[in-house]
């Protein structure tokens, strides 16, 4: 069984291959939350979790998740997959540790760099076209290795933790998650026609339309910035700095959207 959670379509598209060659059941997580959150593992099933990594390290409602995740049945072969747009710092770490809190052993972790999400701030902004290409190219390479390293079961650490990795990991990241995890920086421009695509692809089904047909975000905001990427209109703004940002739609599937709550 595979857990996993995906913004804008790049851990869904590793999940999803990853599913398809190890036959895998996905689950994903925003729908699973509301749930029992207990589930039967079989003997010789494999657990895997599948998110991208946020500010450094695994997004906190994946590590409240994995808190609240019931298992029955003993857990042989626990493994993470991580996507990124260029490193994970110390994800690796920080997600043996949720586990371990469990009483679980996490036995490999993989990250896979992928086309970057993240636009809020001066310096990030999505790939030009040349570099989204090398890197989905490269990624179903490496995905194929990873997929390899499963069926072995192999005990395996790649995570691209890049330079600066602790400072990154323990001083920028509970910034990150204190300030920059923030619903209320959100807005629209004047270019919003109103068509609710946002409402509607909100894997936490966190905004809805006012009166005059203007999307308003409540506080249950995860910072997947879906609803920024698939705005038709790229009417959408977070804070003072995306104004002239890209948008990465490549990914974003129709089954994913139609991953919401309501
Ligand atoms: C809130 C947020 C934080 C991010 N933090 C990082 C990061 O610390 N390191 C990194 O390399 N990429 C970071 N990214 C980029 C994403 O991890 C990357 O694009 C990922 O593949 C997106 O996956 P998704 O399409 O499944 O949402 C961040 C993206 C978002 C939206
Ligand atoms: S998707 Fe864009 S244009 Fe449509 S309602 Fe949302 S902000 Fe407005
Ligand atoms: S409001 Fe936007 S950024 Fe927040 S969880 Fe919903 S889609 Fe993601």
């Amino acid at each position: 069984m595979i857990f996993y959670f995906s913004g804008v379509g790049n851990s869904y598209y590793v999940a999803r291959c990853l599913a398809e060659e190890l036959h895998e059941n996905l689950y994903f997580i925003p729908k699973e939350i509301t749930g029992s959150m207990s589930y039967k593992i079989k003997k010789g099933e494999r657990l895997g979790f599948v998110f991208p990594c946020y500010g450094w390290g695994v997004p906190t409602f994946v590590e409240h998740f994995i808190s609240k995740l019931n298992i029955e049945g003993q857990i042989d072969y626990l493994y993470f997959v991580t996507t990124c747009g260029d490193d994970t710092g110390m994800t690796s770490e920080i997600f043996c540790k949720d586990v371990e809190r469990k009483g679980w052993e996490c036995k490999a972790g993989w990250a896979v760099i992928m086309p970057e999400s993240y636009v809020c701030l001066p310096g990030f902004d999505v790939d030009n076209n040349d570099k989204e290409s090398d890197k989905l190219i490269a990624a179903r390479d490496r995905i194929n290795k990873i997929i390899d390293d499963i069926l072995d079961q192999r005990n395996v650490f790649d995570t691209i933790p890049g330079p600066f990795k602790w400072i990154k990991s323990n001083i920028v990241r509970p910034f990150f998650n204190k300030y920059l995890i923030n619903p209320r920086h959100f807005k629209t421009n004047k270019s919003c026609i109103g068509c609710g695509k946002c409402v509607n692809a909100c894997p936490y089904s966190n905004i809805s339309l006012d009166n005059d047909s203007l999307p308003k975000w409540g506080d249950n905001c995860v910072q997947c910035l879906r609803c920024y990427h698939i705005c038709p209109q790229k009417a959408i703004e977070w804070g003072v700095f995306t104004a002239k940002k890209g948008q990465y739609t490549k990914m974003i599937v129709k089954d994913l959207l139609s991953q919401h709550l309501s």
